[in-house]
């Protein structure tokens, strides 16, 4: 590929060993060893969607994998979703098989990402808010993925991605990559230059050649409108309850095939002699017969930009060229020139007022995220529910405080560095009692605002009021929290 139309390589590229920071979400069913292949083989990154399989289709997938391409690929797992003895021998397979990265969703599992990360694999965590962000990387998860409510398949969180993405990206030092309604290059040049260090596609790529999704899933999505996507409960046989997906509107979200609660199983399909009952999170597969329509047609809010099915790497090459493009026009401001005319010394001095800013908000970034990490620990070691739940909003605040640096950051063209645990030299080193900790948390915090409300006073144009508006709101939540006698 020319290198104008190649996305640039990011630190998640190089930890996860692909050319281009374009990923296939691990969807379960769907992303099976054709379509990852495919997609790895492109330069992209391929998890195949493994939640709930036996151990020898993940065995047979990985070979087939394996003997479609030389190029590193992971394994999706979903620990709430699976019987503690099956996830136990899927995680001991993974690393008997030296997958080379293990993608985990829904609630942070901290002794299978242990095992994981102890075995040599790169473990990736899916998450839905900023809280989550920090348990994951707590646990060891080399990196993120935040998934919007954009997103197609089972949505954990209810924050549209753009502004998730600032609170992930402001929360934690591992690299963070985006997902959630991305369909062409134009949205993945958008979380790019917002800093997603990858655009992680579902829907766009369950309508391909290589996809195990059956055509009639395939055909619907081609057909369908972003309106048309819903979150329901729907769909919740085989899943821990309360756990909302996105699907095209059909007759049980209609409500036209009875309650979902309260109706006798039915039968509506058959996957190789399994039967298929409506109401289930299953989605009509290639190796499906059945009612196809009444069955969870997963897709994401980016479906009405999906208008044929084609070969995965024909989807991917579009685009990569068309992100490119999008980001040479919206790209960070170059590094400025030697002085050598008028327009280049006006670009100069917008450099020298825009620089020290930009470093001196990157500083105040690392100090929030140790106050992120601080809050996130104390959370973790109280024992008293009160003190827990005031912690709880503080962190809630704090990350938005997070959020709001990124903000502010982007508003100047600059996108947050990923960094890791040395910097929260702080939060590391804090291993007092709780009380103290948060008691050194709110002075520092109280000084951060102050430092905050002085740099943001600097920025010109629209964010800039309601940047300052978001610190009133974070003095208030650091209000609460002494109230509470957390901090003497
Ligand atoms: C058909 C389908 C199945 C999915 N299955 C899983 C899964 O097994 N594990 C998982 O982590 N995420 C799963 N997801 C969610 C994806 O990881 C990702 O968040 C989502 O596809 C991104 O949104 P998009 O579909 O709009 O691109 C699934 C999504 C879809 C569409």
């Amino acid at each position: 590929m020319s290198e104008t139309m190649a996305l640039p390589a990011t630190a998640l590229c190089r930890l996860l060993g692909c050319r281009a920071p374009l990923v296939l979400a691990g969807m379960g069913g769907v992303a099976r060893s054709q379509l990852v292949a495919a997609v790895s083989a492109f330069g992209g990154f391929g998890f195949l969607g493994m939640v709930r399989e036996p151990l020898a289709l993940i065995r047979r997938e990985v070979q087939a994998v394996r003997a479609l391409t030389d190029r590193p690929f992971g394994v999706n797992l979903i620990p709430a979703a699976t019987p503690g003895a099956l996830l136990a021998s899927q995680v001991d397979l993974c690393i008997d098989l030296a997958v080379p990265a293990v993608e985990l969703f829904w609630d942070v599992d901290e002794a299978v990402v242990g095992r994981l990360r102890a075995a040599g694999i790169t473990v990736v965590h899916q998450v839905g808010s900023a809280a989550d962000a920090l348990r994951a990387e707590a646990a060891g998860a080399h990196a993120v993925v935040a998934q919007g409510v954009e997103a197609g398949g089972h949505v954990w969180g209810r924050q549209p991605l753009v502004p998730l993405l600032a609170e992930v990206l402001g929360s934690v030092g591992v690299p963070v990559a985006a997902a959630g309604g991305l369909a062409d290059g134009c949205d993945v040049a958008r979380v790019l230059a917002l800093g997603a260090q990858a655009a992680v596609l579902g829907t766009a790529l369950i309508a391909t050649d290589e996809s195990f999704a059956h055509d009639a899933h395939k055909q619907r999505l081609v057909a369908g409108r972003a309106g048309e996507t819903l979150l329901t409960e729907d769909f919740h046989v085989n899943w821990p309850p309360h756990a909302a997906v996105r699907v095209l509107a059909n007759s049980v979200t209609r409500g036209e095939r009875g309650d979902p609660f309260t109706s006798a199983p039915q039968v509506i399909g058959d996957e190789e002699g399994r039967p298929i009952h409506l109401f289930s999170t299953d989605s009509p597969l290639r190796s499906m017969t059945g009612d196809f329509e009444a069955m969870a047609l997963y897709a994401g809010r980016g479906v009405d930009r999906i208008d044929a099915v084609v070969p995965a790497a024909e989807r991917l090459a579009r685009i990569e060229r068309e992100a490119a493009a999008h980001l040479r026009l919206i790209a960070p401001v170059p590094e400025p020139e030697p002085l050598s005319s008028p327009v280049c010394y006006a670009a100069e001095m917008q450099q020298a007022w825009r620089t020290p800013l930009v470093a001196r908000l990157g500083e105040l970034l690392a100090r929030e995220r140790a106050g992120a990490r601080t809050l996130f620990d104390s959370g973790a070691r109280t024992p008293d529910p009160a003190l827990r739940g005031a912690i709880g909003a503080a962190l809630r605040s704090q990350t938005r405080m997070c959020a709001l640096l990124v903000r502010a950051l982007q508003a100047l063209d600059a996108v947050p560095d990923a960094r890791g645990a040395a910097a929260h030299p702080r939060a590391a080193a804090d291993a007092g009692d709780v009380r103290a900790r948060l008691s050194l948390y709110c002075r520092g915090a109280q000084e951060a605002v102050g430092e905050a409300r002085a740099l943001l006073a600097q920025l010109e144009g629209a964010p800039r009021a309601e940047l300052l508006q978001g610190l009133d709101g974070h003095e208030a939540a650091l209000a609460e929290l002494r109230r509470h006698g957390a901090a003497r």
